[in-house]
């Protein structure tokens, strides 16, 4: 073991005296030399050992030593894993009791943060999606901060399970801080679930999440999905998701503020979701969504002066900046039901957009202030997944079906629209000079890179609920009851796909809803 650590030291050692040289040949890449520094305290992180967190290594046993130190240390315990360090774990790490805490000593931000990699292998497609499970009965006031987690998902298609991430429960008082959730295998970077409807009072902030999902077919995922009643959820930066960026579950009194959602190379089906009618019955009575950005795609191409688009290289739009109510997502495939009660303010769009705000199927919500800031377009155009019954309305900024919507007050400037129902179904243009220049937070650091894909997306979508109303048997289950409905849901599955139904396209509510 020391020798083995010396001779990386010493590997280490050449690398940083053969820099200069490297330098001087002027050959390699500028991003080398600005991450100079890091690079050297990244390698003698992983190198020299520590005693003040638990090491990675033997990998064979790093799963099993972290749930020990977990399930043997009582409340309060702070999991300690070291900066720099990758933690190929092959089960969730399950915290044990309340107040416990998983993070990197020092607290640090960015590269350094310990990164936990999904590593579980997938037979069949199922197989490990979590890395981080805090639902325990005794799971109050739990912290999970400073650390990356990678899911690892890669160049495949999601499997069915949980998110990267899964908190709530019947708890109270967790808290998610300062982590990197990224790449999930399954529907989510990161879910807070309502337990039996008793989570409450979580916090979830300065969190940096994706990419999550691909904008491929039934693909995607979500960056954020809150189904806990009274969550905070703010000042978290959303890159990349596919599915919904933030996904609110009615989780009543949950306050939604600050965070920033923008797409660099895959579509986005919903900015910011209010559509799910389950498993909260469509309750957003004091839920407050507020002061957040949401950015659509901007033109990639080279500025020229007195234009004012140009083209986008990956071809990506958000579809719906904010959407409320079931009907702009599933359609009628929940009757006449309504997300009701929400408050929706000062929300600012900027970018490429098929409509910023889309309202039908709604009831006793407030929508003022909402504003595009900046340069944008609305640029969806009907897909060939728009049922022909449809009368998809044409790409404009702030859409509403006041038929179907009810004790509401919405700011004005909203255009009335007939059928505001499966929006998601629109594509963005194939190519063209539509895209305004502007800038998202990624332009500094990633430049348009490679050549253009065109990787549009399509859908009668579904949003995040539906794929946690798979997932819920799981995330009740510590006991029987748990083992039963996983049998169940894995036998409809399964029936499903013997039906040749796609499974992600149903979710386990509606199922119940239909019988
Ligand atoms: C604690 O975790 C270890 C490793 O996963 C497991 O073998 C053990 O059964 C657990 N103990 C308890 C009391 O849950
Ligand atoms: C994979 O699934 C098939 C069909 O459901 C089954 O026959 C086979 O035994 C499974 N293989 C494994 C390794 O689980
Ligand atoms: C995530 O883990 C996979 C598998 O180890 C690796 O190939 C990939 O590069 C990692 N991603 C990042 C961003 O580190
Ligand atoms: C909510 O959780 C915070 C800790 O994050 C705690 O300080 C506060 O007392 C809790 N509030 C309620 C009403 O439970
Ligand atoms: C908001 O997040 C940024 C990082 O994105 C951080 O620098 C800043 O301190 C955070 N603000 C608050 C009030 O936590
Ligand atoms: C709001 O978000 C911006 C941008 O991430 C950050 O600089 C600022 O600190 C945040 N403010 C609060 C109160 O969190
Ligand atoms: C997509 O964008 C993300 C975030 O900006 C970046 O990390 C990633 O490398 C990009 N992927 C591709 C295939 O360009
Ligand atoms: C909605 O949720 C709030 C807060 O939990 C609750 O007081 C209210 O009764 C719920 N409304 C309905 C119609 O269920
Ligand atoms: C309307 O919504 C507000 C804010 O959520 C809530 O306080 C009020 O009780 C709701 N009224 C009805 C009739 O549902
Ligand atoms: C939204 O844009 C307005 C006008 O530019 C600005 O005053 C406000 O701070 C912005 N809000 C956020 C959350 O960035
Ligand atoms: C969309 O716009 C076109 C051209 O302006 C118009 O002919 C068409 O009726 C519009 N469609 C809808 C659904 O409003
Ligand atoms: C339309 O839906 C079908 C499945 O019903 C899917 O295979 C196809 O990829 C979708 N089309 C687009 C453009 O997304």
């Amino acid at each position: 073991m020391f020798s083995h650590r010396l001779g990386l030291l010493c590997l280490a050692t050449t690398v940083l005296l053969a820099t200069p040289a490297r330098l001087a040949s002027g050959l390699h890449h500028r991003r080398h030399v600005t991450h100079e520094t890091s690079l050297f305290s990244r390698l003698t992180a992983d190198i020299l050992p520590r005693d003040d967190c638990e090491p990675a290594d033997p990998q064979d046993t790093v799963t099993d030593r972290l749930n020990t130190l977990l399930n043997s240390s009582g409340a309060g315990y702070t999991l300690p894993l070291c900066p720099g360090e990758s933690y190929y774990i092959t089960a969730p790490l399950q915290f044990a009791a309340h107040d416990q805490e998983i993070s990197t000593v020092g607290y640090p931000e960015g590269d350094d943060r310990a990164t936990l990699v999904v590593s579980g292998v997938i037979t069949n497609g199922t197989g490990q999606t979590t890395a981080v499970m805090g639902q325990c009965v005794d799971c109050d006031g739990i912290k999970l901060r400073h650390i990356q987690i990678n899911g690892t998902r890669g160049n495949n298609g999601p499997i069915s399970g949980d998110a990267n991430i899964e908190m709530g429960g019947d708890n109270s008082g967790q808290l998610i801080e300062f982590v990197h959730s990224f790449d999930p295998r399954g529907w989510s970077c990161l879910h807070i679930a309502e337990g039996t409807f008793k989570c409450n009072n979580q916090t979830i902030q300065n969190n940096d999440i994706g990419p999550c999902g691909t904008d491929a077919f039934q693909q995607w995922a979500d960056g954020i999905s809150i189904s806990c009643m009274n969550t905070v959820v703010r000042n978290n930066s959303v890159n990349n998701p596919t599915d919904g960026g933030i996904v609110v579950f009615g989780a009543p009194g949950t306050l939604v503020e600050n965070n920033t959602i923008w797409v660099v190379n895959n579509t986005l089906l919903g900015g910011i979701n209010m559509v799910d009618y389950d498993p909260w019955s469509g309750n957003y009575t004091n839920t407050i969504v507020r002061n957040n950005v949401i950015m659509g795609g901007f033109a990639t191409s080279d500025e020229e002066p007195g234009e004012k688009d140009g083209t986008n290289a990956e071809d990506v739009i958000v579809k719906i900046g904010i959407a409320i109510g079931p009907r702009t997502w599933f359609g009628d495939q929940y009757y006449n039901n309504v997300s009701s009660s929400g408050t929706v303010l000062n929300n600012n769009f900027t970018g490429a957009f098929g409509y910023a705000m889309a309202i039908s199927s709604a009831r006793n919500f407030t929508v003022q202030g909402n504003i595009l800031v900046g340069n944008t377009s609305f640029i969806g155009r009907r897909g060939p997944n728009c049922t022909s019954d449809d009368t998809t309305p044409n790409a404009t900024a702030f859409v509403i079906d006041p038929a179907l919507v009810t004790d509401s007050n919405e700011q004005s400037g909203f255009i009335t629209v007939s059928d505001g129902d499966s929006l998601t179904c629109i594509l963005p243009p194939d190519g063209g000079d539509y895209w305004p220049f502007g800038g998202n937070p990624s332009n500094s650091s990633s430049a348009s890179s490679g050549q253009s894909t065109s990787s549009s997306s399509t859908s009668s979508g579904l949003s995040g609920g539906a794929k946690a109303g798979i997932a819920i048997g799981v995330i009740l289950g510590v006991a029987a009851i748990a083992a039963a409905t996983y049998f169940v849901r894995r036998w409809a599955l399964e029936r499903a796909r013997a039906q040749g139904a796609d499974p992600w396209r149903r979710s386990g509510y509606l199922g119940k809803g239909m019988q």
